[in-house]
């Protein structure tokens, strides 16, 4: 069997720091292990407009903001194929199938569409789009054969239920679905940053992000900004390393040998933790590290962006030829569906 990547994104922002160490960094390493027969990366805007149908604007302008965000970390598009979800008709058909096998009091127990419909504030008023996205979500898995789906943790109930579906259409009609397995990213401990000023998860509305695109300076004032621990308000005064974001920002970006770069007068991150919690660290030494290590990390990401930015006919040509290769895939595979279920016709199935 081939070892095949299908992930994605929705295109409703550009993309921060969270999906930078929960998925991205993951990813281009995934893509350059070598590993990997074929790989695809999504940019999910029908699933994003199953909440803002009011705003198609917004979801496309982001298309291109995602695009850049993913080629500025590395993803190359010799190794992967990123595509335009919404260009992919295929995919509307095959969730329309696997409606058939998904009761209705199953989606309402999706944990993350319960959180979501909470989030948004729904209530009794949620488009059916929106509730019914994890079997599109399903579709774009299955339609290219995805055996692995590096994802963050608030997306293992949609791969959950994306084995669910591909179980049942292989029992019922013939087996020509391959059942998924989430991938987490490794560094688990960094899985999920905290926003900026302390709220648990970085969102744009919330104005908490630093962006993967942000520039030096953005990066200096939005660390300067940020939430540290409440207790500690002289510099001598003891204080916490845990549930304080510049640390748990330290934890998922600190190496040694940024200490032998930036601040030599600790070994490494365990000392300077040791000197916080004791007393007489102060906070705006420990944001000042934090600034140098994330300058360094995404100032080869800024500058590739740039040097991207310059051609966008160019991204956009890699899109739509992303897009091209990506629905040859889904089609065969939407033959195999239709083959299996019994309804193709005109094809292998005469009346
Ligand atoms: N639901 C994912 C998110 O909100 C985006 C997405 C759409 C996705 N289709 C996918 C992720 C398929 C993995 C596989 O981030």
């Amino acid at each position: 069997m081939q070892n095949v990547i299908l992930t994605g994104d929705r295109p409703t922002g550009k993309l921060h720091l969270g999906h930078y160490v929960g998925s991205l960094h993951n990813r281009v390493e995934m893509q350059n292990s070598g590993k990997f027969d074929k790989i695809f990366i999504m940019i999910a805007d029908a699933q994003a407009l199953t909440d803002n149908a009011d705003d198609v604007n917004k979801v496309k302008t982001n298309i291109s903001n995602v695009a850049l965000d993913y080629l500025s970390c590395g993803i190359d598009p010799e190794k992967s194929t990123i595509l335009i979800q919404s260009q992919i008709p295929e995919l509307c058909e095959l969730s329309f199938y696997y409606m058939n096998l998904v009761t209705v009091s199953r989606l309402q127990r999706n944990p993350t569409v319960k959180t979501e419909i909470q989030m948004r504030g729904f209530k009794q008023s949620i488009p059916t789009g929106f509730f019914c996205y994890p079997i599109s979500q399903a579709a774009d898995i299955t339609a290219f054969k995805a055996n692995t789906v590096p994802v963050g943790e608030d997306q293992l109930p949609m791969i959950e239920q994306t084995r669910e579906i591909v179980r049942s259409f292989n029992s019922l009609y013939k087996e020509v679905l391959v059942e998924p397995r989430a991938v987490l990213p490794t560094n688990s401990k960094c899985a999920r940053l905290p926003g900026t000023d302390g709220q648990a998860k970085m969102s744009k509305s919330l104005g908490n992000c630093i962006y993967i695109s942000d520039t030096p300076d953005e990066i200096k004032k939005k660390v300067h900004n940020m939430f540290t621990d409440p207790t500690h308000l002289r510099v001598e005064d003891p204080g916490h390393t845990k549930n304080n974001p510049v640390f748990i920002y330290l934890d998922a970006f600190c190496e040694d040998k940024h200490f032998a770069e930036f601040l030599p007068e600790y070994a490494n991150l365990q000392e300077m933790k040791a000197h916080y919690e004791r007393g007489g660290l102060g906070d705006g030494k420990v944001k000042k590290f934090l600034t140098a290590i994330l300058q360094a990390e995404l100032e080869p990401v800024l500058k590739r962006r740039q040097e991207f930015e310059k051609d966008l006919g160019a991204v956009f040509e890699m899109l739509r030829v992303g897009s091209e290769k990506a629905r040859e895939v889904a089609a065969q595979t939407l033959d195999d569906v239709k083959t299996a279920m019994g309804i193709n016709y005109f094809g292998k199935n005469k009346l």
